[in-house]
This record gives structure tokens, C-alpha cells and sequence, in this order.
């Protein structure tokens, strides 16, 4: 038996804190409070958080590890990009199985579930319906009722690649509805984005600057509001991942606010960072920030930080789909050929608790909600996930916030060569990280271990998510109604 007793902190779930130990046996929480210390049994092994809180450790619902994308493959795999993780307290991992156009999706989701066999955290996956027929209607099914998934994931954006239609759109949603999985969506308009980027090249600007300028924040509302317009008259829920922008953060609020069941998600980087970074002049520290959406004019980050705290943005993620910088050299001569994708996965946390809570947009409930237990509740992980409870798995993380550090590619557990959060020093970040009850960050040491992760089978959302998902047009006055 591996017992671990984490005494003497403030334990933070999303409805409260406060001070208790913590109990875990066999990779379970096996008690909370004075049962916690009553029912140790003599070999557990203590763990000080005195002066710190205790956390449910950090789902990451946007991951790519390994992902072959762009002509090359994130250097990531499920191993170093979930040890990475674990440094930084997020314990599991929602990551994207991505068919190519015209493969089976059980063909693509079987590989991935064998890369992912390496991972040092638990992990679950979202899979991508980039094509539609009759066999991907069945596939849809086959994954729900057979393989744990709940989520499927549609990119609106990588035209000839792996970009969606409408149509697709429109069949997938009512299958997902059909089988109480939700629909997520990368949302940007790609047909724009194609002829924006031409236009801009064109006019002769082939450097990392370009890539924000082909890809406006109005591209990005537009895509959300047409994705939330599909799943209103469909009647399904949606999430939309990476919100980066006024205007698609406004598109959910304006559904929220009809009755719609519509989540939306922010990434750790464009929660702090702004677009100025494109204008570097060196090639190499430019195109390591680009990522699609790409990161906004700072004024857009106070929209996704008052949604957060508001309620009308949910989760936050990283997106992390790392790329070297010989990689990213393969747009040297063409920023639309840079292969897309940043990190974070080690330092959200971190990042969020410093930008978020010590200013005081967030107290540490609201980060726990934003970080862990709303990603747990919307995909059907809670209370196994996302929650300091007894019978939850032990993945949590003790948390000083006193501790700081300044994240650095030099000190980063990611095998990528560079670190889009470098020079900024946090106040607030993990002492240990514990996983399936055994600490496997501690004070600067990682014992990640690879294979160790489980795979997450998440089941359907249930009747009353979906049953209840009212199309808005049917109840809502119009504006001639009015
Ligand atoms: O630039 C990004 N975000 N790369 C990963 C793929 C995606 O769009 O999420
Ligand atoms: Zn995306
Ligand atoms: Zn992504």
C-alpha cells in the first residue's frame, strides 16, 4: 500500500477552501479533514504543505504531443510533453487525435492511442472529424459507445488540410448530438485566412509579421459566431478552444446571454501575451510565437480575463504543439509555411496563479475552476478529476505561493529550444506534484516516469445536457418581436 498524508495546508476546490489534511491510498483520495489524520495508517508518508494550498493538479484540455503537422512532427512526444506537465502541476491531458482527410477516424485514433502509451500523466483525446461519411458517422458512434470519447473536435480553419466545410459541420454536430458528445471547434474562418494570406504576400510581406495580419481577429468572430449560429439550430452544446479575441469572447457571451449551452476556452499565452512579439526582427524569435489564432493587440487580453472571471469563459489551456527552431526555419521565406504552435504546458498554471490571482482578478477557488474542475465537469471527469474529495484520484498539486521563479528554455522540462514565456518571473508555483498518489515533482526534482499515465475513458454527457439544449431562435424574442 502507498499511502501519502499532505498535512497542515488550505485544500482548494472550486466551491471553497480550507484547512485540512489530506489522506491518499493506492492512488486514490482516501480521506479529507480529520479522517485524513485520524485513519493514516503509521507508514504514510508525510508531506508539509504548511503555508500552502492543496489543489486538484491541472487538466490541460488542449494538448498536441507528437502531432505531425505542417510537413513535420511537434517535438513533444506524450512522455517529455506530460513530464513537462507534471513540473508544473497539470496532471492530465486532453489531447486531439486528427485524421487526415479521407482516413478512418478508428484507424487515426488507434495511433494515437499507441503513441500516447509512453505518457507520464493520464491523457484522454478529443478526436477531429476533418471529412464526412458514412463510415465517420459510424466511427463517431464506435468512439462514444466503445472508447470513452465525448468530445469531437472540428478545425474551421487549414484549408487543404484538415480544415472542415460547412457541411461536415452541420452532419457532425447532429451526430454529436445524437450521442451526447460535444462539439468543439478551432474557430476561424479558413477560406479568409487562405486569401489573406496571399494578399499579404503579395504585397511582399513574407516574414512572422505577416501571420497576424492574415489572420484578424473579425476572421476568428466570424467563425464562432457561425459555429454557435449550427449548434443553436442543431440544439447541441459547443466549446470553442483557443478564444483569443474581442470579438469571438462577445460571440459566446451574446449566446450565454440567449440561454445557450456554449463554453468557451483561453490559452495561458494570450492571456499575457500581445502581437508585438511578430515584429522581432530576428527570424527565429518571431516565428517561435506563431501559433494560429495568433497572439492579439494587448486590449484583447482584458476581454478574456473579465470572461474568465465573469463566468462566460470556462477553462484555460495551453494549445502546446512545440516546434524547434529548425522546424519553424521551414517558412523562413514564407510565413504561411511556419509550422504552427507554441507551449506553455509547465508553466499555465503558474502563469494564471501569477497574472491571475496575486492580482487579484481570481481568488484561488476561481483558479481551481478555470485550471481543473470546470475541464473535469464539461468532459465528463469529475469528481475523479478536478476535485479534492474522498474516492478522487490523488492528483493533486501543493502549491507555495511564495515560491517563485522565472521560466527560461534553459531551466523548462520541454524539449522545445525555446520558451514563449521566457524573462518572466512568477510568484506562486508548485512544491510537489502528485500523480495516482505518488509525488513525482518535488522541489525542483521530476520523477516522471514514462508509461505511467492511464488512459481517461470519459462517457457521454448525459441526457439532460443535451435534451435541454434549446434552440435560442424558438424562445428568444427577435429583434422585430421586440
Ligand atoms: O497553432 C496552433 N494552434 N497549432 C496547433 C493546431 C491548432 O490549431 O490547434
Ligand atoms: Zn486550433
Ligand atoms: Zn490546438
Amino acid at each position: 500500500m502507498t499511502s501519502l498524508l499532505i498535512r497542515g495546508g488550505t485544500v482548494v476546490n472550486a466551491d471553497r477552501e480550507f484547512k485540512a489534511d489530506v489522506l491518499t491510498v493506492d492512488g486514490k483520495i482516501a480521506a479529507v479533514g480529520e479522517d485524513a489524520t485520524r485513519q493514516a495508517p503509521a507508514a504514510a508518508v508525510p508531506i508539509d504543505a504548511s503555508g500552502q494550498y492543496v489543489m486538484p493538479g491541472g487538466i490541460d484540455p488542449h494538448t498536441h504531443m507528437q502531432l505531425p503537422f505542417m510537413g513535420t512532427v511537434a517535438a513533444d512526444d506524450f512522455f517529455t510533453g506530460t513530464a513537462a506537465g507534471l513540473a508544473g502541476g497539470t496532471t492530465s491531458i486532453i489531447d486531439f487525435v486528427i485524421p487526415n482527410p479521407q482516413q478512418p477516424l478508428m484507424e487515426a485514433y488507434r495511433d494515437w492511442r499507441s503513441w500516447a502509451e509512453k505518457s507520464a500523466a493520464d491523457y484522454g483525446f478529443h478526436v477531429a472529424v476533418t471529412w464526412w461519411s458514412e463510415s465517420v458517422h459510424a466511427d463517431m458512434g464506435t468512439l462514444v459507445k466503445e472508447e470513452g470519447i465525448n468530445s469531437f473536435k472540428h478545425f474551421m480553419a487549414y484549408k487543404n488540410a484538415i480544415m472542415c466545410d460547412d457541411e461536415t459541420l452541420v452532419n457532425s454536430f447532429r451526430r454529436a448530438l445524437e450521442l451526447g458528445a460535444m462539439p468543439t471547434v478551432h474557430a476561424e474562418n479558413g477560406e479568409l485566412v487562405f486569401l489573406l494570406q496571399q494578399e499579404v504576400v503579395k504585397m511582399g510581406i513574407t516574414g512572422p509579421e505577416g501571420h497576424p495580419l492574415s489572420r484578424p481577429p473579425m476572421v476568428e468572430g466570424e467563425a464562432a459566431n457561425r459555429a454557435i449560429a449550427i449548434a443553436d439550430v442543431i440544439g447541441v452544446p459547443i466549446y470553442i478552444v483557443h478564444v483569443s479575441c474581442i470579438e469571438a469572447a462577445e460571440a459566446i457571451a451574446r449566446a450565454r446571454a440567449r440561454g445557450q449551452r456554449v463554453y468557451g476556452e483561453v490559452l495561458a499565452g494570450h492571456l499575457v501575451i500581445d502581437d508585438s512579439v511578430y515584429r522581432h526582427p530576428d527570424f527565429a524569435q518571431a516565428a517561435a510565437y506563431v501559433m494560429s489564432p495568433p497572439f492579439r493587440p494587448k486590449g484583447h487580453q482584458e476581454a478574456l480575463w473579465r470572461g474568465l472571471q465573469s463566468g462566460q469563459l470556462h477553462t484555460t489551456a495551453t494549445d502546446h504543439c512545440v516546434f524547434c527552431a529548425p522546424q519553424k526555419a521551414a517558412g523562413k521565406a514564407d510565413f504561411t509555411k511556419i509550422p504552427n504552435g507554441c507551449g506553455g504546458i509547465e508553466e499555465r498554471l503558474a502563469v494564471i496563479w501569477d497574472a491571475g490571482v496575486n492580482t487579484g482578478r481570481l481568488t484561488p477557488s476561481e483558479f481551481v475552476a478555470i485550471t481543473s474542475a470546470n475541464t473535469a465537469k464539461l468532459f465528463n471527469l469529475y469528481p475523479q478529476k478536478g476535485s479534492i474529495s474522498a474516492g478522487a484520484d490523488a492528483d493533486l498539486v501543493v502549491w507555495d505561493p511564495r515560491g517563485s521563479k522565472t521560466i527560461s528554455a534553459k531551466t523548462h522540462h520541454s524539449k522545445v529550444d525555446v520558451n514563449v514565456f521566457e524573462g518572466r518571473t512568477v510568484r506562486g508555483i508548485p512544491s510537489h506534484t502528485i500523480s495516482q498518489g505518488r509525488v513525482v515533482y518535488a522541489k525542483g526534482e521530476l520523477r516522471a516516469e514514462a508509461g505511467k499515465g492511464r488512459y481517461l475513458k470519459r462517457p457521454p454527457l448525459g441526457a439532460n445536457f443535451h435534451a435541454a439544449a434549446l434552440r435560442t431562435q424558438d424562445t428568444a424574442p427577435t429583434a422585430v418581436q421586440r
